[in-house]
């Protein structure tokens, strides 16, 4: 499973970036809205900058045609720029066409695996299910990323499946165990899984006992 950084926080990207582990980011109208940055297309072009691999940018209008020209202008920004677009009959209306002309699409806000289904057939190149908002109204929103993974797995569909809005560490493991492609985990849990309280024991003894074999 490969992990994409879920921010449009540069300063975050850059130090994620560092790591080596990071193979793309997703950003939303939200994420976007806490930097405060008022320019959108820089913000995409930065982040495109830091990272190689697929950088989320999703479309803000609701029409189908308005989407198609947003998600034109856009996929222009950045060679690895990719579309997010919401999963409502405009969504999947618009990724058909833009599939069609090698734009790739990452359908977002998915809840069930119908609207997956029907995602993977208009073309898209990625599906991102929502698992904590599903957990936040006490379903399972791990068994959905189950679902969509067995399905496209059973039919042969290229889509990959991005496991999204990850609150914690233990959803990572969940996700990799479900056989998702991809998580896209904010700063935070990306530090929480790289931390861990008996790594931070055993460094501490290591470096007593090295200080007492070298008499510092
Ligand atoms: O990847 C989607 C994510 O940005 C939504 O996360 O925590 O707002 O549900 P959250």
């Amino acid at each position: 499973m490969r992990i994409f950084l879920d921010t449009a926080n540069v300063e975050e990207i850059r130090n994620a970036a560092k790591l080596g582990v990071i193979s793309g980011v997703t950003t939303n109208p939200s994420l976007v809205a806490r930097e405060q940055r008022a320019d959108f297309k820089d913000v995409i072009k930065e982040i495109a900058s830091i990272i190689d691999g697929p950088i989320s940018a999703e479309v803000t209008s609701l029409n189908a045609k308005e989407m198609i020209s947003q998600a034109r202008e856009i996929a222009t920004w950045s060679p690895n720029v990719v579309i997010k677009v919401p999963i409502t009959p405009a969504g999947i209306e618009a990724t058909s066409v833009l599939s069609k002309e090698n734009i790739k699409c990452n359908l977002t806000l998915c809840f069930s695996p119908n609207q997956a289904l029907l995602c993977a057939l208009a073309g898209a190149a990625y599906i991102s299910p929502f698992v904590g908002r599903l957990d936040d109204i006490s379903h399972d929103g791990m068994q959905l990323v189950s679902d969509v993974v067995a399905i496209y797995k059973r039919y042969d569909f290229s889509t990959q499946v991005i496991a999204a809005s990850i609150r914690h560490p233990m959803h990572c493991v969940i996700a990799a165990k479900a056989g998702a492609h991809i998580a896209t985990v904010p700063f935070k849990v990306l530090m929480q899984m790289i931390n861990h309280p008996l790594t931070d024991i055993g460094i501490d003894r290591f470096m007593e006992d090295w200080k007492r074999l070298s008499g510092k």
